[in-house]
């Protein structure tokens, strides 16, 4: 039986002073990075040795072989000569590094290190060199080509029996690709995470301005003073604005109400022409080199629409004084390259808007996508431009790259799944299918669910104002006790999609259509969660928040309306005439 645990924690095998070399186990005294350094427990290597027999020039033996033939590299260095120069370096070294032998001997290590090593490891090292004992860290280092790579480096003294100083020994290891991985995971969870709490702040943002520009609507017509009426618009104005910012973080946040359809990128792009024309203004030159025929897309149109000019205000921005943005269309079929760039294997719509402007840095290349990350002047960007952009894509399950170089221009792909045979558009929006807005007093029972008092209120005023008769609930719980007590003779359930509590908007939709299929269901949200999918696929109506007035009105007439009809179109009791 083998005993891992045996008493040979200072100096084992065969004993410097018979003849061979020993050395101290490391145990876990390089408790930083000896563990992870080749990504197993290591307890056993010596983190220093003694030998009895210098032999540095004997190349004839196994040993020299086995350190040749090993992929690790590890090189020696001579702490008695000036500079402690590298006196031996193995194969694999060298082809770490991409150095040849006679470059790599007499000099000190640190030609390895450049511009971003960090000044804190090399200290580290420095100490450890000077105080003549072992050390293991991770290094960013560059080879002979100038590539950067993080360097897993095992620094350890060898001892003559006397207890002289003769060598170091190092062994390397490349761990960029475990460092990479590890960042790039780091990053998705500090986006998740800054994407929760966006959401979150979205939503409560928009039933604050559900309220603001409700009321807003209400005294438009209250006031008649031409002052303060200009007052009121600009305040309108504000509110717009921050809608529209609201709609930027929700998309970034990957919880925007998408209305995809079936596009061809190129006709759309051809549709936007003049608008983008406009964006980028009379000095700078917009080419167009189209795919013609571009299989279909599911996007929706008009995020589409937002993200375009988000990425054009940014060329026009980078170009100043001139220059040309080309907008293009091309396909693309991924295979196995997909899983890499977060893709399902398949076909792809590409759109690429190229400018020549000034291009980013790669440190702004790398942070560009974040929100709230602007190089520009306080009151000109938000940050919040690509994030929105880079947050649509991906919930179009696309992606969005970005090529830049300093001083060139830039060059933002976003990739499109070609979509199905079988993936049909959405439904028409209900919004297009409802009735104007009718004039005069309407009429029509509704109840009214909604957790913030204020939008309930508001919601109330609005509607009664029309003519609607009004009961409200402020919870699912208090729904269901609503209808008990109006033995659930009403024409239209109105109710938020989330609210606290057991029953949700959607639950609570459930029981009615259960109970009382004839009534009517509008749900209204802020965002879309999952169930807003759920509730289409129901059939309900979903009302966007924040909403108009006249949106609200539109839509509550034309579920009602429906109602009526679809109750007038049942069929009789005797079933159609036969022949
Ligand atoms: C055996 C040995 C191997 C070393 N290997 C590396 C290495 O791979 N990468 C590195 O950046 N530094 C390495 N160093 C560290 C540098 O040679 C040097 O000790 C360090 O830069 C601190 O000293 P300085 O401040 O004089 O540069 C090694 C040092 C020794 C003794
Ligand atoms: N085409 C481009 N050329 C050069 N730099 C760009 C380009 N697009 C984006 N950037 C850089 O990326 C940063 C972030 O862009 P983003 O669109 O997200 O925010 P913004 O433009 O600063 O503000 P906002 O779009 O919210 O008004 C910009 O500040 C700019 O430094
Ligand atoms: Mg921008």
């Amino acid at each position: 039986m083998i005993d891992l645990d045996d008493n040979r924690t200072e100096h084992e095998a065969g004993g410097a002073d018979a003849g061979g070399s020993s050395g101290k186990p490391a145990d876990d005294h390089l408790d930083d990075g000896s563990i992870t350094l080749t990504g197993h427990h290591q307890r056993r290597h010596w983190r220093e040795s003694t030998i009895s027999d210098d032999d540095l020039q004997d190349r004839g033996g196994v040993f020299f072989a086995a350190v040749e033939m090993t992929r690790m590299p590890m090189i020696l260095t001579d702490p008695r000569q000036d500079d402690n120069p590298i006196v031996f370096a193995n194969k694999a070294f060298l082809d770490l590094t991409g150095y040849e032998e006679k470059e790599v001997l007499g000099r000190n290590c640190r030609f390895l290190q450049g511009p971003r090593t960090d000044q804190e490891h090399v200290r580290e090292l420095r100490e450890a060199v000077e105080g003549g004992h072992a050390v293991s860290l991770e290094i960013l280092n560059y080879k002979r080509n100038g590539t950067p790579f993080w360097n897993a480096v095992f620094i350890g003294p060898v001892f003559d029996t006397e207890g002289h100083l003769l060598y170091f020994f190092a062994s390397q290891l490349d761990v960029s690709r475990r460092r990479e991985s590890e960042d790039a995971r780091r990053h998705s969870q500090k986006m998740e995470a800054i994407g929760q709490l966006t959401a979150g702040l979205a939503h409560d943002f928009n039933n604050l301005l559900q309220v603001v520009s409700g009321n807003q609507e209400l005294l438009e017509r209250d006031l008649v003073e031409p002052k303060a009426r200009r007052r009121l618009e600009i305040a309108q104005q504000a509110t717009e604005r921050a809608a529209r910012l609201t709609r930027q973080l929700l998309a970034f946040a990957r919880k925007t109400r998408l209305n995809p359809t079936r596009l061809d990128l190129s006709k759309s792009i051809t549709d936007f022409a003049d608008l983008l024309e406009t964006t980028l203004g009379s000095t700078i030159d917009l080419r167009l080199d189209l795919l013609r025929r571009m299989p279909a897309a599911m996007i929706d149109e008009s995020q589409l629409e937002t993200a375009l000019l988000n990425i054009l205000a940014n060329s026009r921005d980078a170009l100043g004084r001139g220059g040309t943005v080309t907008i293009s269309t091309a396909t693309r079929h991924l295979n196995g390259d997909a899983p890499a760039l977060g893709l399902l294997p398949g076909d792809y719509c590409v759109l690429e808007i190229r400018d020549t402007g000034s291009g980013m840095s790669e440190a702004v290349r790398a942070r560009a996508i974040e929100p709230f990350y602007t190089t520009k002047t306080v009151g000109k960007g938000t940050g919040l431009g690509l994030a929105m952009v880079d947050g649509f894509v991906q919930q179009s399950r696309g992606r969005m790259e970005i090529e830049s170089v300093e001083g060139e221009g830039t060059t933002i792909r976003l990739l499109f799944p070609v979509a199905g045979p079988e993936e049909a558009g959405a439904p028409a929006a209900p919004r297009t299918a409802a009735a104007p807005v009718q004039a005069g007093r309407q009429s029509g029972t509704i109840l009214l669910v909604e957790d913030s008092d204020d939008v309930r209120q508001l919601a109330h005023d609005q509607l009664a104002e029309a003519g609607y008769v009004v009961h409200t609930a402020s919870s699912g719980d208090e729904a269901l006790d609503r209808l008990d007590e109006l033995e659930w003779k009403i024409d239209l359930l109105f109710t938020d999609l989330i609210m606290p509590g057991t029953t949700n908007g959607l639950k609570l939709a459930q029981r009615v259509r259960d109970q009382a299929p004839e009534i009517r269901v509008l749900l209204a949200t802020g965002y879309t969660e999952d169930l807003v999918g759920e509730a289409k696929a129901d059939g309900a109506d979903v009302l966007g928040k924040p909403y108009r007035r006249s949106e609200l009105l539109d839509r509550v007439g034309a579920a009602i309306t429906r109602n009526n009809e679809e109750q007038r179109r049942m069929p009789s009791d005797f079933g159609a005439a036969e022949a």
